[in-house]
């Protein structure tokens, strides 16, 4: 996890500080940790450069403001924003860290899986540790080789070649006008625009500016200082840089239109659905086209992006008849005996930079099996593994919670779905679903669902049931309300109540039932009024008979996409629980947005 900038200044006129440009690129790249973050500049001192290090405990914003990162000016820096792994979220453990003599600076996002080896060499080479981090030795480790007298590049190169794991790393010197920077497993980029050249973590981080950009691979080093930029393979090879370029626009976070985040992405909804539709007619016909040469197709994702793929093993067997699968990414390793070249991989991810999806992919790519992906972040590491990638084009989406990104990839699901039995209507079978319903967008809706949730919120637990495609959607609306109302709420087929989760069931304990508007409504009806006769408080979503339930919501023809409908009510309903337990709803406790780590 975490993000990572390095910034060399281009124009040492140039009123906007290093300091401040490194604090905009950690707020855009807060998404990937918010547990504290810091910069070190290098700066000239009385005729010497000395490195001033600013790191504190807390959200990007309140640091930078706290600490005046703005005021901070020099020739180069690197900033770092942390989601702790390996030791507690405090000052001492947050980056940059700095070797014993404080002469190199360092940030680093990944694991070292090695480290406690490392360190150990270092402790009994006399070195002094501040911080339980795996990332620290990574000072050290330069430190020791410049001892011996080798030059800071090459005391950099000779650590980089000591570490196992994956590491995006920036390193400076104290007395050298350079950034240096090593790539294995996690994303780095380089960028370079009218302000100066800059290594980060993604592309959020120089948005507003005009960018040329490559990616570097796996096992690559890098320099760059204010005029050039120079990359080398570990043994020290020229590598020649594919650049291309990118017109990066600005997130107006000060343009949010609603109190959070949150709330904005949820609403942006009426519009991000239809917008992802329209933008991949073409691509979503060649998955089509794909998945009937294939022999089979297992979509793989996490988290949210595992519900989407569990969502549409359904459908497609449901609407397509082609037998589908899922597998959450880091159970992958269970599908390898099973799979050959004749298989399509389908990568679901949201960021596309979620290690164990990486990684599933890469043990498929072994196999020879066909890689393809939908991605919402251009430029991601998922979107250059794969072959072919569908980009839902819905814009960046910042809060830890996914909410657009989750609908976007359900309509495209439906839309290969809809493609492989030549449904030529769907497009506006999904459109008028949305403008059919576009009053769960407007605030009277949304007033009565914050009324809900103030009946419900000091529940203990929730349980949220479904039948058929609604059941990986009770899923997703469990982990919603696990993760914005920090609430015990449990999905599952609304057949599975009367094998177990009846025992739990106390007087007034929420239990949501989605409808679907089909045959499979009878199943729900009943399991929801068995739960109801133990005392359970029924909220039913579009029933067509609620005569027996406690709080009803309806929408109107939803034209099959009920899934979507049900689960953004639940997205609010999450929002609103959320906001009256005064939680941080958008940058949500021990979560990241990110998860580049296994
Ligand atoms: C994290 C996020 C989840 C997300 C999951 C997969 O856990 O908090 O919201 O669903 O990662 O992320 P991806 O970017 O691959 O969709």
């Amino acid at each position: 996890m975490c993000g990572i900038i390095g910034y060399t200044k281009k124009n040492s006129e140039d009123k906007l500080t290093t300091g401040k440009i490194l604090s905009d690129g950690l707020k855009n790249l807060e998404y990937r940790g918010y547990d504290s973050c810091g910069i070190a500049v290098l700066k000239k001192t009385n005729n010497n450069n000395d490195i001033v290090l600013k790191k504190g405990v807390g959200k990007v914003r309140e640091v930078c403001e706290k600490l005046d990162f703005n005021y901070i000016d020099g020739v180069l820096g690197i900033g770092h924003t942390r989601w702790a792994t390996h030791g507690k979220v405090d000052k001492t453990n947050s980056h940059p860290h700095l070797d014993c003599i404080k002469n190199i600076a360092i940030v680093h996002n990944g694991i070292i899986e090695n480290f406690q080896k490392l360190k150990e060499n270092l402790v009994n080479l006399g070195h002094k540790f501040s911080s339980e981090t795996d990332s620290e030795i990574i000072a050290h480790l330069i430190e020791e080789h410049l001892k011996k007298g080798k030059s800071f590049k090459e005391s950099f190169r000779l650590a980089i070649q000591e570490l196992n794991g994956r590491y995006a790393i920036l390193a400076i010197k104290k007395d050298e006008k350079i950034i240096l920077g090593a790539k294995f497993g996690s994303p780095l980029i380089v960028a370079s625009n009218e302000a100066g050249n800059f290594l980060i973590s993604d592309l959020s981080a120089v948005e507003n500016y005009s960018n040329k950009i490559a990616h570097l691979q796996d096992g690559q080093l890098i320099e760059i200082n204010d005029l050039t930029i120079e990359v080398t393979d570990l043994q020290k090879n020229k590598v020649d840089i594919i650049w291309s370029f990118r017109n990066i626009q600005k997130n107006e976070e000060n343009n949010l239109k609603f109190k959070h985040q949150l709330l904005q992405e949820i609403n942006e909804q009426e519009y991000t659905i239809i917008k992802t539709i329209e933008s991949n007619v073409k691509q979503s016909r060649e998955f089509a086209e794909q998945i009937i040469k294939s022999r089979q197709v297992i979509f793989i994702g996490c988290g949210s992006a595992a519900n989407v793929s569990f969502l549409a093993s359904v459908l497609f067997t449901k609407i397509a008849k082609i037998n589908a699968s899922y597998c959450i990414a880091s159970e992958f390793e269970s599908k390898l005996p099973v799979l050959n070249e004749k298989d399509l991989i389908i990568a679901i991810s949201q960021s596309g930079e979620t290690a164990d999806t990486m990684e599933a992919i890469d043990s498929a790519k072994k196999i020879g099996c066909k890689t393809y992906s939908i991605v919402n972040t251009e430029e991601s590491s998922i979107t250059r593994k794969t072959e072919k990638t569908i980009l839902l084009r819905i814009g960046p989406e910042k809060a830890v919670c996914s909410t657009k990104a989750v609908t976007a990839q359900i309509a495209i699901i439906y839309q290969i779905a809809n493609y492989l039995i030549d449904n030529e209507e769907f497009n506006e079978q999904i459109q008028n679903a949305i403008k059919n319903n576009s009053f769960i967008f407007q605030p009277d809706f949304s007033q009565t669902i914050s009324m809900l949730a103030k009946k419900i919120v000091d529940k203990k637990n929730i349980f949220i049931i479904g039948t058929a495609e609604q059941m990986p959607i009770a899923l997703e609306c469990a982990l919603k309300l696990q993760e914005v109302a920090v609430v015990d709420a449990f999905g599952f087929a609304s057949g599975e109540l009367k094998h177990g989760p009846l025992a739990l069931i106390e007087k007034n304990t929420p239990i949501i039932a989605l409808f679907n508007n089909d045959d499979t409504d009878k199943f729900v009806q009943s399991n929801a009024i068995e739960a109801k006769t133990r005392g359970a408080y029924i909220i039913a979503i579009n029933a067509k008979d609620d005569s027996e339930f406690d709080f009803k919501i309806k929408f109107n023809q939803a034209f099959g996409f009920n899934t979507i409908l049900n689960l953004i009510i639940i997205q609010l309903l999450s929002y609103h629980i959320g906001v009256e337990k005064k939680l941080d709803v958008d940058l949500i406790r021990n979560l990241a947005k990110s998860v580049t780590v296994k």
